[in-house]
């Protein structure tokens, strides 16, 4: 499989790129609308057709460049089955691997962060979203977001991975690039250790963070697979990137 993993810089989001040699097809986990030219540009370095984008879930702080590069490559939309999108032309379920050429893609539902989350499980990595970043996990207190049901996510469901499994996950906000089950379940300072629920209800409770600042027009605009809002403010204009351009120039 070839493989890529590309930094979205506003948002400090990764965006995977995964590739069949033998099909020359490829799919974009996570893609960010303002990253969208550099992704295509990758995509035909590597000689690569993008076949599917595919997003972990419906994003608070990025717009997904899922229905542009649709709009622009002809490439189909992955997302969790479970938030009925109806600009979804393919939805994760457990059970039922998305292929791409030689490339299975296996869903794991794993909420907490939100209701509907997925994480994505190929070959020896696992690709999981904002449920488990490295050292840390998802906030759990908007998008019906739970503490509860993210501790179980993690706990049941993605430590259940073997210990090797490499961890690369939806964000880095220090520059880390990957991690694994092992690492996380010894070291997490949220879920590792073996923490108690308890425990981790009560970090997730204390954390004090200030409300999302894209989060108003983020969501809704995912929800169309990703459409940048005509109403941005001039501050929140980066997350928009070039769509934000005249089409004049
Ligand atoms: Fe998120």
């Amino acid at each position: 499989m070839i493989f890529r993993q590309l930094l979205e810089p506003v948002s400090s989001t990764y965006t995977y790129l995964l590739g069949c040699p033998e099909t020359g097809q490829a799919v974009l986990v996570d893609p960010v609308v303002n990253s969208m030219d550099r992704d295509l540009q990758v995509l035909q370095a590597l000689g690569l057709r993008l076949a599917f984008t595919l997003d972990t879930h419906i994003h608070a702080d990025h717009i997904t460049a899922a229905l542009e590069l649709k709009k622009r490559t002809g490439s189909r939309i992955a997302a969790p089955a479970i938030d009925r999108l109806p600009c979804v032309d393919f939805g994760m379920e457990e059970g039922r691997p998305l292929q791409v050429g030689g490339v299975a893609i296996e869903g794991m539902h794993t909420p907490g962060h939100t209701d509907g989350h997925f994480a994505y499980v190929v070959g020896e990595r696992v690709f999981t979203g904002d449920a488990l970043l490295i050292d840390g996990c998802g906030r759990t207190d908007f998008q019906n977001g739970d503490a509860t049901v993210l501790y179980h996510s993690v706990t049941q469901k993605l430590f259940a991975l073997a210990d090797e499994t490499l961890v690369y996950p939806a964000h880095d906000y220090t520059g880390r690039h990957v991690s694994s089950i092992a690492q996380e379940k010894s070291r997490n300072p949220r879920l590792g250790g073996c923490k108690s629920l308890a425990e981790f209800q009560q970090i997730m409770a204390t954390l004090n963070l200030p409300y999302p600042k894209f989060i108003d027009y983020a969501v809704p605009g995912n929800r169309q697979c990703g459409t940048c809002p005509a109403d941005l403010p001039q501050e929140l204009q980066k997350y928009c990137g070039p769509m934000a351009e005249s089409p004049q120039g």
